[in-house]
C-alpha cells in the first residue's frame, strides 16, 4: 500500500504545522478539550482532507506561497471532519478510532457530544473569520450535509430495498460533500476561474465517493488493527453499503436475513458468507475505481507540478488501500 507520507510530501511540512495548530486552536479554552484535542489530533489520522486543500492551494497560488487563509481553510476542514467522527462514534458505539480508544469510551458520552459540538462551533467561527462569504456558504452547507447523511443512514437501517443511487447520495452527504466543497473553497481563495473551481468540486466529489466505497469494502475485508477503527460493524448495525446492495441482486436469501435484522443465531455469519460468495465486493471495487478515474479527469485544468501529481496519485492511493 502506498503510504500517505510519501504521497503528501509536497505538503508534509504544512501538515505538521497544521496538526500543531489544531491542538492549540481546539485546546486553548478548556482543559478537558485540550485532553481530547491532544488525543484526537495526535493520533494517526490520515489527514486526507487537509492534504487535498493544501495541495490544491499550492498548485494554484502563483508563487506557491500559502496564505494564512489557505492554511486556516485546511485546518477548518480537518476540524469539521474530526467533529463528525467524534459524533459518528457515539452513534455507532465504536470503541476504537485512529488506533486509540474513541473519545466517548475514554472520556464518556457527555464529553464526546460536547467535544464534537465544540469542534463544529469552533470551525464555524474560524470559517466566518476567513471573511469570504462564498467559502462560508460552501462549508456551512457541508455541516448541514453531514447531519443529513447521518440521518439518512439512521433512517434506512435494515432497508434491503435501498438503491445504489440512494446509497451514493447518502455517501455524498456523509463524505464527499466535505472533500468537494473544501477543494472548491481552496480554489476560491486562490481566485481561480469559476470553471476551475467547479473542476475542483468534481474532483473532490468523486474522490470522496471512491473513498467512502473503499471504506465500506474495508469494513468487510479489513481488521480493526489495520484500520485503527472497528471493522465488521456496518452490516450488523443495518448500515447497508455497496457490497451488500450488489450482493442482494444475486442472493435473495440475504433479504430475508436483513429484514429480520439477523435475529436468529448465525444469521450474521450466513449473511457474511453470502456476500463473500457473491460479486458484491468486486463490483464495489469497480465502482470505486470508476469514481477515482473520473476524479482524475477533473485535474486536467492544472499545470503539471509536484502538487498536481500528488493529487493524481491520491486517486491510486484511495484504491490501493484495498490491497
Ligand atoms: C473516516 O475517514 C470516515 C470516512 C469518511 C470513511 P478517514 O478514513 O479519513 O479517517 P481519519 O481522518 O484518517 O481518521
Ligand atoms: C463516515 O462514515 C463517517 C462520517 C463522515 C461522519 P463511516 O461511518 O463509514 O465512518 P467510519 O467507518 O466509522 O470511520
Ligand atoms: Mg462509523
Ligand atoms: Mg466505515
Amino acid at each position: 500500500m502506498t503510504s500517505t507520507t510519501s504521497l503528501f510530501s509536497p505538503v508534509e511540512a504544512d501538515l505538521r504545522l497544521l496538526t500543531e495548530n489544531l491542538k492549540k486552536l481546539v485546546g486553548a479554552r478548556h482543559p478537558i478539550l485540550f485532553a481530547a484535542a491532544e488525543y484526537l489530533f495526535g493520533a494517526r489520522g490520515k489527514r486526507v482532507r487537509p492534504a487535498i486543500v493544501l495541495l490544491l492551494s499550492r498548485a494554484t497560488i502563483p508563487d506557491r506561497q500559502l496564505t494564512p487563509r489557505h492554511r486556516r481553510l485546511a485546518a477548518i476542514t480537518e476540524m469539521i471532519h474530526t467533529a463528525s467522527l467524534v459524533h459518528d462514534d457515539v452513534v455507532d458505539e465504536s470503541e476504537v478510532r485512529r488506533g486509540v480508544p474513541t473519545v466517548h469510551s475514554r472520556f464518556g458520552n457527555r464529553v464526546a457530544v460536547l467535544a464534537g459540538d465544540f469542534l463544529f462551533a469552533q470551525s464555524s467561527w474560524y470559517l466566518a473569520n476567513l471573511d469570504n462569504l462564498e467559502v462560508v456558504k460552501l462549508l456551512s452547507e457541508v455541516i448541514m450535509d453531514l447531519a443529513e447523511g447521518e440521518i439518512q443512514q439512521g433512517l434506512n437501517r435494515f432497508d434491503s430495498h435501498l438503491s445504489i443511487e440512494a446509497y451514493l447520495e447518502k455517501s455524498y452527504y456523509k463524505t464527499a460533500s466535505l472533500i468537494a466543497n473544501s477543494a472548491k473553497a481552496a480554489g476560491i481563495l486562490s481566485e481561480v476561474t469559476a470553471e476551475m473551481a467547479e473542476d475542483f468540486y468534481q474532483y473532490g466529489r468523486h474522490i470522496g465517493l471512491a473513498f467512502q466505497i473503499v471504506d465500506d469494502i474495508l469494513d468487510f475485508t479489513g481488521s480493526t488493527e489495520s484500520l485503527g477503527k472497528n471493522a465488521g460493524s456496518d452490516l450488523q448495525s443495518g448500515n447497508l453499503t455497496a457490497p451488500v446492495l450488489f450482493a442482494l441482486e444475486e442472493k435473495p436469501y440475504l433479504e430475508v436475513l436483513i429484514e429480520r435484522e439477523f435475529a436468529e443465531a448465525d444469521d450474521l455469519e450466513k449473511a457474511m458468507t453470502l456476500i463473500k460468495e457473491s460479486n458484491g465486493i468486486s463490483r464495489s471495487r469497480e465502482l470505486a475505481a470508476h469514481h477515482a478515474e473520473v476524479a482524475v479527469k477533473h485535474l486536467n485544468c492544472l499545470e503539471p507540478s509536484e502538487c498536481s501529481e500528488a493529487l493524481v496519485k491520491l486517486a491510486d492511493y484511495v484504491l490501493s488501500r484495498l490491497y
